[in-house]
């Protein structure tokens, strides 16, 4: 059996492909990437496949039993398209299964609903191709936080506009981990699943973090309006309004789910804490 991984030089398609190497075997593991050389590192045979170029994932999907689409990173309107790439690529070259890494959220009623829309877009094209499927709907990373500490540090506060919301997060490591069994399990097929760990607040997280590396961090909400206007100065428009966005659907509740996560991969999620042992355990910091 032949299990592709498209967007393999990324963090998340990385860490699934090294969590498939070690169920099946390099040789039945094949990483799609828009830029190859990126993802020499991995050890398996690596294809081509930008999201934009379909003729890349008709030669790219040859031969290939299932494949993991990770959703792009591209505005949107785009990504529909991109994905729908993908999907008609595996068609065309009789893939019998195809997983795709959507993401909780609400449509509707924050900021961040443009990226939520076209991962929903994404899951009914897949749900309609007429191949086995499995969706997860990723929970928030926890890692950005944890890359962003020294700015944390620097400020003395985690500051966003999440207020009391509870949030569900999640890891890439965590990730990989559920993605590979959605993969290999086909008792799994035709599900949807949230895959996320405990729901926190951002104080908790605070609390969380200084436990771990000794911080003094404290956690100061703000107002949509006003962390969305420093984001788009930090970030440019579009970005600064999707991250203002998501923190929005924290405070709103829309990241407080319940978790399929020990369905999907047979052992409980980490606990935040240990999300955040593990990060610095593998980074190596202090
Ligand atoms: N749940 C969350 O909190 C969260 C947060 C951030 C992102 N996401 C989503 O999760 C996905 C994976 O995250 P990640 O951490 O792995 O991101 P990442 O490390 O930044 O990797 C992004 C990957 O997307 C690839 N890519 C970009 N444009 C592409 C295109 N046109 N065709 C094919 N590949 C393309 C990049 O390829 P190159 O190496 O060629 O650049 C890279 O491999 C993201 O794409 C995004 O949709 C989720």
């Amino acid at each position: 059996m032949k299990i592709a991984v498209t967007s393999a030089s990324g963090q998340l398609g990385s860490t699934i492909v090294k969590n498939l190497i070690k169920e099946i075997g390099k040789e039945n593991v094949v990483a799609i990437a828009r830029t190859p050389q990126k993802a020499k590192h991995l050890g398996v045979k690596v294809r081509k496949g930008d999201y934009n170029n379909r003729e890349q994932f008709n030669e790219a999907l040859k031969g290939i039993d299932k494949v993991l689409l990770v959703s792009g990173m591209d505005e949107p309107k785009k990504r529909i398209q991109q994905h729908r790439n993908v999907i008609d690529a595996a068609k065309h070259n009789g893939v019998q299964k195809i997983v795709y890494t959507s993401i909780i959220g609400d449509e509707e009623k924050t900021a961040f609903r443009s990226i939520v829309k076209s991962n929903r877009q994404t899951e009914k094209d897949i749900q309609a191709s007429g191949l086995d499927w499995v969706i997860g709907r990723n929970g928030i990373y926890i890692e950005p936080d944890l890359e962003y500490l020294e700015t944390y540090i620097k400020e003395g506060e985690i500051r966003n506009c999440a207020a009391d919301g509870k949030c569900a997060y999640t890891s890439r490591e965590e990730l990989g981990h559920a993605y590979t069994q959605m993969l290999l399990k086909d008792h799994l097929n035709n599900n949807r699943f949230n895959l996320a760990g405990e729901s926190i607040t951002q104080s908790d997280l605070a609390e969380l973090i200084n436990k771990v590396f000794q911080t003094n961090l404290k956690y100061n909400p703000v107002s949509v309006e006003a962390y969305a206007a420093e984001r788009k100065v930090e970030l440019g428009d579009f970005m600064g309004t999707i991250i203002a966005g998501i923190y929005e659907g924290i405070k709103i509740g829309v990241n407080d789910v319940s978790s399929d996560f020990e369905k999907v991969a047979q052992r409980p999620h980490q606990s935040s804490i240990e999300m955040i042992e593990s990060y610095r355990n593998q980074h190596n910091k202090i």
